[in-house]
């Protein structure tokens, strides 16, 4: 693509962006084509090409999707350059400072913050769903002691559409709302089954009067021997976390969420595939990996160079963990509130944590490094959640769970706006590269 006035002959196709008339000039075999340009709220510019295939016989190729545009969204705005990430307009630093993560689910999911008496009601739909259907327990007790805790969130959210048939993918805007509800009410009462079998010790039973983030800290740690009390700080900590990761736009799990539901799945199952696609460590796994590989470098004697050194090691097939992004190329503004938080929980929790250190002490060496300045790699999302999680007692293999609950609202949201807005499915072409026609050969006959 070039600016007018500098076009090139390239062969066989060179496209023109005519910003004025809003118009870009596809030349392909000597033919001229035009298509629209679409521009943002945030002036975000885009070709449609919708009918590319149509009027050119061409589709276009994008691995990884580095350039596709999937869908027009109104939900969360992101700039990886300058490092800006808005929930319905609203900026990421103030929704974490001063909201709470009800509140912005309620933004996320319906599109304006709640009046006091719309997110009274929400609050208390939310908390009254929280108990869930004794059956799934049957199915919970199945899975092996040592199953990863997003395995089974995946499971069972999945299985959730067993439990609520009437979750058709055609619902009405009532029974949708009622889905919504049961899936926020009741995600956190799900996820701290895992870690209560893995302890030996009994799962806890929801408790409707405490406020969401307190009630999944009880859920996970009360026993029935000893009373537990919501460190305020605890609580304040897990809010600020969960905010930060309600929405990332088209991410990998949101897309998936989206790609799914777009064959009009239910929004149970297009959730648990959201959370199976959370699991890997390039993406949600990627918190749990930075833990393990700060707690190995620590066990290796603290040598961070060793392992800056490895991660530019194309050939040792070791990537930093928490570090690098697909859009932020600049910082990941997430990061950086992650950051104050961590040393903050640390400070008032009183707790001195040496993986912490080696953190910074790996956060510095890499920004001062060329291989990792030269690619824009900077510590993300990912790589100080970790630490917070261990100040608040959660276990490594819940980490991308606790990110999970965070996401929910996103994905919620993400689904609710490709349905309302009658997307039409997903469905991607390609470019064949496999062998060409051939005749089948009896297998007696094959050499
Ligand atoms: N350590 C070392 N090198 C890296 C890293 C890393 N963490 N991340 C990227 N690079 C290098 C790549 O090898 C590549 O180098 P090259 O140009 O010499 O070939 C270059 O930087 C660009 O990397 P890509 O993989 O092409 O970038 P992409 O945008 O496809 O990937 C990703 C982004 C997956 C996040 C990548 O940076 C990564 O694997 N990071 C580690 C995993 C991680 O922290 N994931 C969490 C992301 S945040 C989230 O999903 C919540």
């Amino acid at each position: 693509m070039t600016p007018i006035g500098s076009a090139l002959s390239l062969t066989p196709f060179n496209f023109i962006l005519i910003s004025m008339s809003q118009i870009a000039e596809l030349t392909l075999d000597g033919k001229k084509y035009e298509f629209p340009i679409i521009e943002g709220s945030e002036q975000e510019k885009a070709i449609d090409i919708s009918k590319l295939r149509d009027q050119t016989g061409y589709i276009t190729i994008d691995s990884g999707y580095k350039n596709t545009g999937a869908t027009k969204s109104a939900i969360t705005f992101l700039d990886g350059e300058e490092g800006i990430l808005n929930y319905r307009g609203y900026s990421i630093e103030d929704l974490a400072e001063k909201s709470s993560f009800l509140e912005v689910a309620y933004l996320l999911i319906y599109g304006e913050l709640p009046t006091e008496k719309q997110f009274a009601e929400f609050e208390h739909e939310i908390r009254t769903h929280t108990l869930v259907n004794e059956d799934m327990r049957k199915i919970f007790e199945g899975f092996p002691v040592n199953a990863h805790p997003m395995g089974v969130l995946s499971s069972l959210v999945s299985a959730m559409s067993a439990f609520y048939p009437d979750a058709n993918g055609q619902n009405s805007e009532e029974a949708t709302q009622l889905h919504i509800i049961r899936l926020l009410a009741k995600l956190p009462t799900i996820a701290t089954w895992s870690y209560k079998k893995s302890q030996g010790h009994p799962v806890n039973y929801p408790q409707n009067d405490l406020d969401y983030c307190s009630n999944f800290l009880n859920m996970m740690f009360s026993l029935p021997v000893a009373k537990y009390n919501v460190d305020p700080v605890v609580s304040a900590a897990l809010n600020k976390l969960l905010i930060l990761h309600a929405d990332h736009e088209q991410n990998c799990s949101t897309s998936t969420v989206r790609l799914v539901g777009s064959s009009h799945a239910n929004i149970f199952s297009s959730i648990s595939s959201g959370i199976s696609a959370l699991w890997g460590p390039l993406h949600g796994g990627a918190n749990q990996e930075v833990i393990e590989m700060l707690e190995a470098i620590k066990a290796d004697g603290g040598d961070t160079q060793k392992y800056i050194n490895m991660a530019k090691d194309k050939s040792s097939g070791f990537r930093l963990f928490g570090f690098g992004h697909r859009v932020y190329k600049n910082f990941d503004p997430r990061a950086r509130i992650i950051k104050k938080a961590a040393d903050d929980v640390l400070n008032k929790l009183g707790i001195n944590d040496p993986v912490l250190e080696i953190a910074q002490k790996l956060e510095k060496a890499a920004l001062e490094d060329e291989y990792f300045v030269q690619r824009k790699l900077y510590p993300n999302v990912d790589f100080y959640s970790g630490i917070i999680y261990r100040a608040l007692g959660i276990p490594t293999n819940m980490f991308t769970v606790m990110f999970a609950i965070g996401r929910l609202p996103g994905w919620i949201a993400q689904w609710k706006e490709m349905r309302e807005n009658k997307e039409p499915i997903g469905r991607p072409r390609q470019i064949y590269t496999g062998a060409p026609k051939r005749d089948f050969v009896l297998m007696s006959e094959r050499k």
